[in-house]
């Protein structure tokens, strides 16, 4: 699609509604907002004043929302129109598009974006048509707790139910992060047309992943579309992203897309804010730009995953630990992680024969970390300067600190710290607790041991 149809499909829509053609300035905006230019380089190219420009854009948005029935705006315009004209004109009427698939399907396969809205009617599921699925990639589960999750499972069900398009799911690595969303997928996969799993641990550039992903859709779905965005946009699939922290960079705050991958971020903004698929990310980092996002009704939602509740004792009873009453301790010390839990108790089995009530009182540190060390590091070793700094500063302290109060450290400025502490937190090392109406933070105190212990 190039500007010039955009241009003529939005002016031809606003005339067939009002009467009235696009204003040239009107137009302009449209074509700087496509060349990605902002509303001071379109002033500066058409030779008028930004406040002109502005006040001029705010008409167009609001032509074009009650044209196109959405809510249009600068951040959006050009995915509505891209979606709106590939509903409208690729696939001519809605009962065509039933007989190009249908007659292709052998069955009926409605698709396009009217999907999310009647998701009940049209769902595979209702039309009693299975979805196609590769898994390949997605991990085994292996002695899985299904209670401790149930919340969080129903939450996260609960949004894709909404049709929220992007979720993001992110914590500490074994936090349990894939095991989740394979029970997720698990529950919902029968109300869409295609699902697929896919690791990054190879850290694939983004057109590498898009041929891969349209390979899979185009053999999942009878008609062929010319990009991977068209098939999230006219069907319903189901896309999970696992190990996103491989296309992230080391030694900078946290979210933050490796040089040469930053497209990924656009592509997973034009699955947020225009297709009728669901998109998720599981990775170590929150993704800094979904924030922005999260704001918008249906576009983005994140979870940020924490440990297991008191569940996490099967993980110990399975195992055949001893002194059962002492577990709680166990799993509050560890915060509820489980793969760290599974480590200790492999330790407490070797040395200890299985009681944890001799591990407790014999340990010489708040916290044993033996075999968790590598973990551990792995997670230090993406830290940035800053980062670094504060969550010395922070384990030095050993308690939960007021970001109102002034580092010691001289080479770390309040700014410096509140910026790191909020990256720490997207990353799950730092943690909040509510102190009455006040918000402290502390590091996660496995970490905290680790980095005294250094
Ligand atoms: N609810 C749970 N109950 C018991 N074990 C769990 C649970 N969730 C995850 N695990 C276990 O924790 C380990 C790490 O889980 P995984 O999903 O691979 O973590 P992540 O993807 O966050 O790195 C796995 O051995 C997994 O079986
Ligand atoms: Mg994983």
């Amino acid at each position: 699609m190039d500007i010039e149809e955009l241009l003529k499909w939005a002016d031809d829509r606003v005339l067939a509604s009002t009467g009235k053609h696009l204003e040239s300035l009107q137009k302009a905006i449209l074509e700087g907002i496509w060349q990605h230019q902002n509303y001071e380089e379109i002033a500066a190219t058409n030779h008028r004043t930004y406040d002109h420009v502005k006040r001029e854009a705010w008409k167009l948005w609001k032509v074009l929302s009650e044209t196109l029935g959405e809510d249009v705006k600068k951040s959006n315009v050009i995915s509505v129109l891209e979606t709106q004209i590939l509903s409208n004109n690729f696939y001519p009427t809605f009962e065509d598009r039933m007989q190009i698939v249908g007659t292709l399907n052998g069955n009926i396969n409605i698709c396009g974006e009217n999907k999310i809205a009647s998701a009940a009617a049209d769902s595979p599921e209702s039309q009693g048509r299975s979805p196609t699925i590769d898994l390949q990639e997605a991990p085994e589960l292996i002695d899985y707790c299904e209670d401790d999750r149930s919340s969080e499972l129903a939450q996260l069900g609960e949004w894709v139910s909404e049709g929220t398009r992007l979720i993001s799911i992110y914590g500490l690595s074994g936090i349990g992060k894939s095991a989740i969303a394979v029970n997720l997928v698990t529950e919902i996969s029968d109300k869409f047309d295609c699902v697929i799993w896919r690791s990054l641990s190879h850290s694939p550039t983004l057109p590498n992943l898009k041929v891969e992903l349209k390979q899979f859709f185009s053999t999942s779905q009878a008609t062929l579309l010319p990009r991977a965005i068209d098939y999230f946009r006219a069907y319903r699939c189901l896309v999970v992203l696992d190990d996103l922290e491989k296309i992230f960079k080391s030694g900078q705050l946290a979210g933050q897309y490796l040089p040469g991958y930053e497209d990924y971020g656009k592509f997973f903004k034009q699955i947020a804010t225009s297709s009728s698929s669901c998109l998720i990310l599981l990775g170590w980092e929150k993704p800094r730009d979904i924030a922005t996002l999260e704001g918008e009704k249906r576009s983005a939602r994140s979870l940020q995953l924490k440990g297991l509740a008191e569940t996490a004792v099967e993980i110990f009873r399975e195992r055949g630990l001893k002194d059962e009453e002492s577990w709680s301790e166990l799993i509050s010390l560890y915060r509820g992680h489980p793969c760290w839990l599974k480590i200790v108790a492999a330790t407490i089995l070797e040395l200890f024969n299985g009681s944890v009530a001799r591990f407790l009182a014999e340990k010489d540190s708040n916290i044993f970390i033996g075999d968790l060390e590598p973990l551990l590091e792995a997670h230090l070793e993406r830290l940035s300067d800053l980062e670094l700094k504060a969550s010395n500063w922070l384990a030095g302290l050993g308690q939960a600190v007021d970001v109102a109060r002034s580092p010691s450290s001289a080479d770390l400025s309040k700014s410096q710290l509140w910026q790191a502490i909020q990256s720490l937190g997207r990353r799950g090392l730092v943690e909040k607790v509510q102190l009455g109406d006040r918000a402290m933070f502390q590091l996660n105190p496995v970490f905290q041991q680790y980095i005294q212990s250094k």
